[in-house]
Parts: C-alpha cells; structure tokens; sequence
C-alpha cells in the first residue's frame, strides 16, 4: 500500500452482505498484512442507532465462524475490531454524512499530520435503490480532500438495475457524479480463483488455440447449483428471479453478437416450497431455476449453443463451465456411446480442472474406457489457501486495478441480451414448471439439453 491513510468506509454495516461478507474479507486482508493498523481506519455506517461496541458484537461472530478459534485468530479479532468506528444517520440526509466525513477527517489528520495522502474507499453493502442518494450524499459530504494524490472510490454490487432502462438509469445517475475510474462495480464471480484462471488457460497454452471453434466443440455448458432455496431472502429474490440474481451476471461471460433467446430454448422451473416463504406472494411466478440457450452470431461460434443454467433448492452444490467436443470422425474403436472429450472447469466446490478423454482399458484385450486428466486444486496444491472472491476484490479496488470488475458498457450488453426475455417472463407469457426440492429441476431442462445436442458422459 501506498503511504497515507486508508479509511474503509462499509455503508450498510448492519445488513447481511456486510457481516456476512464485506468485514469477514475485510479480516482476512488485515490478517494477512494487507491492512496495516497504521494506515488502516474502517468506519461502519447505517441507520441503527448503535455504539461501536454493538457493532463489533454483530460482526465478531463472522469473523472467524469457527467456535474454536485459536488464541492466536482471538487476539487477531480483536485487534481487527481496534480499527472499526461506528457512525449512525440516514442515506439520504447531509447531516449523517457530514458526520461521518467529520470522523474521517479526524483520523486522516492524526494518521497524515497532513503530509501523506488520504484514500477513501466506500463500499456500498446496501440495496441499490438507495445507490443514487447516498452516492450524492458522499459527493456533496464526503470526498477525500488532500491535493497530494488521495483518492474517493466507491464499491457496487449488483442487482444493478432489473433491466436494460433501469440500469442505465442507475448507471446514469451514479455517472453523473462519479467516473468510471472511480467505480467498482463488483460481480463476485470474476473474483473466483477458477475464473481468473480462464484467461490464463486459454490464451498461455497451445492445445485450445486449434480447437477452440465451431468445427470442434459441439455445446458448451455453464452451470450453477445450489442444493438450498431462497431461505430468509424470499422478499428479496422474488422481485429478480434466477435469471437476474445469477444468469444475467455470475454466468454470463459478455459475449458479443448474442442472437435473441427464442422462448423454446428456455425452460423455467420454481421449486415446491418456495411460496412457503411469507414474503412470497402466492401467485408468484418468478423462476428459481432457468436453463437459457444463447447462440453468438459470429465466425467462431455460429451454431454452438451455449447454455446457461442455474438453480436454487437442486440435488447438490457446483458451479462449473463444461465444453463438449464434437464426436471423433469414424469411432473405429466404437467408443462414441462411451462419451465424448469435454473440457470442464469446476469453479466450486473443490475447485478443478479436468478433461474427459478415451483411453485403452488397462489389460490384455483392447477395449477403452473413458478417464480423466485431472488437476484437482487440492491434491496439485496442497496448503495453498484460496483466497475469497470478496478478499481479492477488495484488495484490487484499494490498488486502482479495474480489470475483475464489471464495465458500464459490459453491464449493458448482459441487460440488453436478458430484458426481452425478462420482460416477457414479467409479463406472465412463459411460466415456471413446479420442480422438487432435492431434484435436477424439471425434466423439460433436461431434455431442452438433449434437442441442443448435450450428450451425457459417463460418469456425470
Ligand atoms: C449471490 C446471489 O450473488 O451469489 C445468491 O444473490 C447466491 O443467490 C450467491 O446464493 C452464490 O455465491 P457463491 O459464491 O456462494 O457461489
């Protein structure tokens, strides 16, 4: 880090994304030097009316969720909870943040004695309907105000928006007062160890490069399950739906040239159980399982359907990419039943990266069977720790690197490819087929996969 001071500004500190989240990254980067306590100042802001003391209690907990924490991590938590201030007052009203710049301003000058820089970073764990004013709010109040190199940043997260006009708007208004260099918009997923590691794999190696194309890979499949529902976030999830909350963003790599999604290449489920949530309207129709084809029009992928699949309350819990192959001209050994060669990267849990290919059955008679080159993190890596998403991304936004984070011109392609499909699922003109809980989600997905061309391979 640079000298000065860092004041952390977590607006929302009460709220769920903040304990559950934001100060539990915000610890590890402390415990690993990354927030050295003579530079590092962290306020927490919200409504509440509450003492520093109150807070720390709410959040202690999460710090290090397990109950036996060494004395070492104990003496850690509280050293980390040295850092923190409470500050209470509305989103919307220059008083609260006239407060809060005050107790900034006051550790800045005792940190600084106006010498080194101060840096502000505002990380808004918050709803973004209140984006707009409390992002005014910090503009009027707030900003960092040494003229020797600090800077104001502000940290997003999504929904951004629930569909092309209205995230434009928020983008907009935010836009007005901040530039893009100055907002993180954070897409939790581009902080994923795996997906990071998807450029590297196929750009820093020679197999893809020949391979990576229409004439080879027949489907290409991106997937995430969860083997839990919405449980406790019912009012939250039923206004967005599975589409907006994690296909719209955590799937969706921005692809250029994606034709219109037609309605026969999308399958909606919801799962037995879910009005069951008292924030649920009855009548709701939101998905909570979706499977969406898209097909890029472009010289490299015309004719590979892409599909995107996510779902809550499924029989288990992975998000993973899968490229399939074509089947290999011939089968003179008369494999093709056995499967074909897929390339899949497990993003969690256990994160991985294998491919599936035919190979002789060890022995004396010539038969074949389908195996694995495999790279399982956890057995090539032993002992290395896996930073968090959050962790990482933190720490880009205090060292100015935008690259893992989402563009005003990237989050507009992902709605202008979803909000036709989104408005006519709105508008009531595709319904959600009931699943079970525990399952696969409907069977109609399934076969959706087939009509694609999704060949099942052994094994999975
Ligand atoms: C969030 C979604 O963005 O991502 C949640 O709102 C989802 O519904 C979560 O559970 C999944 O994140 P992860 O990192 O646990 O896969």
């Amino acid at each position: 880090l640079a000298s000065g001071s860092l004041s952390i500004i977590v607006l929302g500190a009460s709220g769920d994304l903040a304990k559950k989240k934001t100060f539990p990254a915000l610890f590890n980067l402390y415990r690993q030097g990354f927030l050295p306590p003579s530079e590092v100042h962290i306020f927490g802001y919200a409504r509440s009316k509450m003492t520093d003391d109150e807070l720390k209690d709410r959040i202690r907990g999460y710090l290090s969720p397990s109950k036996n924490a060494t004395p070492e991590v104990s003496k850690d938590v509280s050293n980390f909870l040295d850092l923190v201030k409470y500050v209470s007052g509305s989103y919307d009203s220059d008083e609260g943040f006239q407060l809060l710049d005050k107790e900034i301003y006051k550790y800045e000058y005792e940190m600084n004695r106006q010498e080194g820089m101060s840096r502000r970073l505002f990380y808004l764990a918050l709803p973004p309907s209140v984006y707009p004013s409390v992002c005014r709010m910090i503009k009027l109040n707030c900003m960092n105000k040494s003229d020797n190199g600090g800077w104001t940043r502000i940290v997003v997260e999504k929904p951004f928006g629930k569909d092309l006009e209205s995230a434009e708007q928020l983008s907009s208004q935010i836009g007005e007062l901040f530039n893009e260099s100055q907002i993180y918009r954070i897409d939790h997923y581009l902080g994923k160890e795996l997906v990071q590691n998807m450029l590297v794999m196929r750009f820093a190696n020679r197999f893809f490069l020949p391979l990576w194309n229409r004439d080879n890979i027949d489907n290409v499949q991106i997937v995430f399950r969860e083997d839990f529902g919405t449980e406790g976030r019912g009012g939250y999830f039923d206004q967005y739906g599975i589409i907006r909350d994690i296909i719209q963003n955590h799937l969706l790599q921005v692809l250029q040239a994606v034709n219109p999604i037609k309605d026969e290449e999308v399958v909606l489920g919801q799962y037995e159980g879910y009005k069951d949530d008292p924030m649920v309207p009855q009548t709701s129709n939101t998905p909570t399982f979706a499977t969406v084809i898209l097909r890029i029009h472009n010289e490299r992928w015309e004719g590979v359907p892409f599909i995107l699949k996510a779902g809550k309350a499924l029989n288990s819990r992975k998000a993973e990419i899968r490229v399939q192959f074509k089947d290999v001209p011939g089968d003179i050994f008369k494999c093709k039943k056995q499967g074909r060669n897929e390339f899949v990267m497990r993003l969690q849990p256990s994160e991985a990266i294998y491919m599936k290919l035919t190979v002789k059955q060890p022995g004396l008679e010539m038969s074949t069977v389908q195996s694995e080159l495999d790279l399982s993190y956890k057995q090539r890596y032993q002992g290395v720790v896996i930073p968090e998403a959050y962790e990482r991304l933190i720490l880009d936004t205090i060292r100015g690197d935008q690259q893992h984070f989402v563009r005003r011109d990237e989050l507009k392609a992902a709605w202008e490819i979803f909000t036709p499909l989104l408005h006519r699922i709105d508008r009531g003109s595709l319904k959600s087929l009931p699943y079970k809980a525990g399952t696969r989600g409907p069977a109609e997905a399934d076969a959706l996969l087939e009509k694609a061309g999704y060949t099942q391979t052994h094994g999975y």
